[in-house]
């Protein structure tokens, strides 16, 4: 698969796995491919940060390789580890035999038999349909020290494993980071790459993004939900729906043989776009009520 040659191309490549893809981030997904530089996307929840790389992956016929970020995530984690358990058994077996030459024991046991790949590590292996995907993602869950080595590893992409020896990448792995922006991810970090903010879509995109997603939702309905899910979003809410409570909702709706939206039928439903019960109370009955009917006025044809 060759590497998109325009913006136009990257959106089109896209469009064909079913992400709808906007001009801005398009332009920040070229430059990355051509210049070879991470991406750095951050956003709230469900906005398509992470399914971005699995699109790229697909519509490049690349392998994804994703690390997802957690509390406490150390660097052997996201590199490699060698295999205990496998090399106690080694050695008791050697041990059992009465064949422990310490030497050739200590040769084998750390060696490929017994190293365990981490994502990193698995982004700088050769791969014959060309260098891998890498989603880094959900950063902001890490701490800083992790972020320092993140900085280190992207620089250069090399990771030296003492007993082995050094591992670098033939080509360097085409590398997505998201965060949700629980906490402001370190401007060092930030600088080695392009960032990208993902807003919320479009009334009009967010249209597309249903069509693509669940194309077996009627058109009205469609357009019902999408205006009335981007009018809850202007509502004073501890957590606004995203794209995939979008998504979610309208196949939710879809499977109740809904075709038009009432404050009933959302009420009954809010569990699909709110996930937090002070949300939903909020919402419930004649608010949901009013966003309906201001979503219906928007929706009239002027
Ligand atoms: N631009 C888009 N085109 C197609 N689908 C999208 C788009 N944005 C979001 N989605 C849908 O929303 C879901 C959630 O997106 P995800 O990438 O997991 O969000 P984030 O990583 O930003 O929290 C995806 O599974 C996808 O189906
Ligand atoms: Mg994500």
């Amino acid at each position: 698969m060759t590497m998109p040659d325009s913006i136009d191309a990257v959106q089109t490549l896209l469009a064909d796995t079913g992400y709808v893809c906007g001009r801005s981030l398009a332009t920040v997904v070229f430059l990355s491919l051509r210049l070879g530089r991470p991406l750095f996307l951050e956003g709230e929840a469900g906005v398509g940060k992470t399914e971005i790389a699995k699109a790229l992956a697909q519509a490049l016929g690349r392998r994804l390789i994703r690390l997802q970020c957690y509390e406490g995530l150390d660097a052997s984690s996201a590199v490699y580890e060698w295999n205990f358990p496998a090399q106690m058994i080694a050695i008791r077996t050697a041990e059992a035999q009465g064949n422990a030459d310490k030497d050739v024991l200590q040769r084998e046991l750390f060696g490929p038999d017994y190293l365990i790949e981490r994502p990193l590590l698995q982004a700088m292996r050769p791969d014959p349909a060309g260098a891998p995907v890498l989603l880094i993602d959900e950063l902001d869950r890490t701490d800083e020290p992790f972020e320092a080595f993140l900085l280190e590893a992207l620089s250069d992409f090399q990771v030296t494993i003492p007993e082995l020896g050094t591992i670098k990448a033939p080509e360097p792995p085409i590398v997505i980071l998201t965060s949700n922006r629980t906490r402001e991810v370190h401007d060092a970090l930030k600088r080695r790459c392009l960032y990208h903010w993902v807003d919320y879509p479009t009334f009009d995109r967010e249209l597309d993004i249903l069509h693509a997603r669940a194309p077996e939702v009627a058109e009205t309905l469609s357009r019902q939900i999408i205006a009335f899910v981007q009018g809850l979003r202007t509502e004073d809410i501890f957590k606004k729906p995203g794209v995939a409570e979008t998504i979610d909702w309208a196949k939710c709706l879809l499977a109740l043989d809904v075709i038009d939206l009432s404050p009933e039928v959302i009420s009954d439903t809010l569990g699909a776009i709110l996930k937090y019960q002070d949300d939903i109370a909020r919402i419930e009955g004649s608010e949901a009520r009013r966003i309906l009917d201001d979503a219906r006025a928007a929706l009239e044809p002027a």
